[in-house]
Order: C-alpha cells, then structure tokens, then sequence
C-alpha cells in the first residue's frame, strides 16, 4: 500500500509517518507538506531509520507523485488554539482543505483511491470530501471519535488501575464537543465496566470530562497531539491494509443508522479494504441514542453554516 500524507511536515502527520514506519506494514509512505523544507526533513529523518524500522520506501513529494496512491492521510490544518472548539476551526481549515480537494483531483486520483481525514473540524472536513472527491462514500472517511475512544479507554484503565489493552470504551458522534461516551458497552477484558462498584456515576463523569477536553489540554501543554493521534491513524489504516474488518468509530456518511441520514460523524464501523463496509447499530442505552442524535443535529446546524 502506498500511502501519501498531506501535512506530512506537521506534528500529527510526522506522528502517524513514524508509527507507520514503526509498524511495518505500509509499502511506500510520500510525505507531502506545503512547507517543502519541513516536507523533506521529516522523509530524510525518517529515512535515516529505515535500515531498522524496516523495508518500506520514505520520500517526500508532491501532488504529481501522489496520483498513484492507494490513501490519502490529510492531516494539513490549522491548530485549535485552547479556548478554541474545533468547530470554530471551520472557517479557517475550509478554505485550506478545498485546495487540498482541488490539488489532488487535478493530480488524479485512483477510483480505488481512499482517502483519510483527520485535519480539523474532521467531521464537517470528511463530509467535504465525499462531496467534492468524487470517490464512493466508502472510500472516504475520517479519525472521528478513534483518538478520543483511545484516550476515553486509556483514563478508565488509569483511574481504576486495569491494563488499558483490557479496557474497550467508546465514544461516539461528534469528534468535539458533543461526543458521547457509551458506557453501556464498556467493557475490561469482555466483563462489563458498570457492573464494576468503582465505576460510579462520579467516576464515569469525572473521565469523560477529561477525555472531552483532552484536546485542549494536549495543546494548551505541548501544543498539540502526536503519538496517540499517530497510533489511532496506524490502527485504521491497518485495518484497510490488512481487511481486518474491525469494528471502529471512524467518521463516515452514516445513512440511516440510529436514525441519521446525510452527516459524517463516528458510529461503529466495519473497516476493511473497501473503506468503512458498513456502519453497526450496536444497542445504545436511550439517553446515548438521543446523544448521538443531537451530535448530529449539531454537526448539521454547523454544516448548514459552512462558507464554501
Ligand atoms: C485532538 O483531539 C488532534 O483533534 C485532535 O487532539
């Protein structure tokens, strides 16, 4: 699989190269930024590691280069600063990512092409792409609510003292503020976490509370995220690479599950070669159900404000 990363020179693109590299299984990774220097520095850096990390070529270049692709990682932005929802985000990735969209289809992309969003707001940017790439909506998806499931899962393991590994918790919806946490299905190795006295409805608040913000408080401390946002990017596209078929909350054009028509958001999602095969309706207690629908409702109310 080659894989080209749009804002490869960036903290989360460099993140997600590495753990690529790392784990081995990518064929070709381009690195791609509209900072060249930054661009090649990353590839050189990379490169200088590969007589170890493993056989995959590294390289930087540019769109003409990409057009062969099997994904497209965009992860070029602007940073949220910490008061800042991502959504506010909008209006200045917009503009940004539609010349993105624009690039990339006067360089051609392969009708089997994926491409992979994860620059912010990333479900409003996801919906752009599926309108404007031109690839089946299967072929495009986002991070969505993958970082925050990761960081939902790793607190719980934390504060109850479990092995994360153990620890599966999802959270759902919108990759911002109105996310959802789903305890009904939370699990630690496959025994149900309500079922244990230390998870308190306290406790369950107190920890998504902080995964909510977690964002804000990885930027407000190093300016933003890297090694875990590299790791949730890894998992999806291995599990494309590989046809894992695994279920994940990445983003997609969610089509009548739990009622939503029309709108990127994370609900579970059967991830294969295909892309995002099909969405799961696994049973919500009702008031996450009606979260879920009013992170939709917000994501649409936003979608309806969009300048493009
Ligand atoms: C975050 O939550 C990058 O949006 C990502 O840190």
């Amino acid at each position: 699989m080659k894989v080209t990363i749009i804002g490869g020179g960036g903290r989360v693109g460099s993140c997600a190269a590495f753990a690529l590299q790392c784990a081995g299984l990518v064929a070709e990774l381009q690195i791609l930024d509209a900072n060249k220097d930054l661009a090649e520095g990353e590839a050189l850096d990379l490169l200088h590691g590969s007589a170890l990390a493993g056989d995959q070529r590294v390289y930087a270049g540019d769109y003409a280069r990409a057009a062969d692709s099997d994904l497209f990682l965009i992860t070029a932005g602007l940073r949220r600063k910490p008061d800042e929802s991502r959504l506010d985000l909008i209006n200045r990735n917009v503009a940004l990512f539609l010349q993105i969209l624009e690039s990339l289809k006067s360089a051609g992309v392969k009708k089997e092409a994926h491409a992979f969003v994860v620059s912010n707001p990333v479900d409003i940017l996801t919906q752009l792409a599926v309108q404007r790439l031109g690839l089946p909506w299967n072929q495009v998806y986002g991070l969505g609510t993958m970082l925050d499931t990761s960081r939902f899962s790793s607190f719980v393991a934390e504060v109850l003292k479990l092995a994360p590994t153990q620890v599966k918790a999802l959270i759902l919806g919108e990759h911002g503020d109105s996310m959802i946490p789903v305890w009904s299905s939370a699990t630690v190795n496959g025994l149900p976490l309500a079922g244990l006295a230390e998870c308190t409805p306290g406790f369950q608040n107190t920890v998504f509370e902080r995964t909510k913000g977690s964002g804000a408080e990885v930027i407000k401390k190093k300016g933003g995220a890297g090694w875990a946002v590299g790791i949730a990017i890894r998992d999806v596209i291995h599990s494309v690479l590989l046809n894992k078929k695994a279920l994940l909350p990445v983003s997609s054009l969610v089509q009548g599950a739990y009622g939503i028509h029309n709108i990127c958001l994370s609900v579970p999602s059967i991830v294969g070669r295909k892309g995002v095969e099909k969405h799961v309706e696994i049973k919500l207690w009702p008031k996450e159900a009606m979260g879920l629908q009013q992170s939709a409702k917000a994501l649409s109310d936003t979608l309806a404000k969009v300048k493009v």
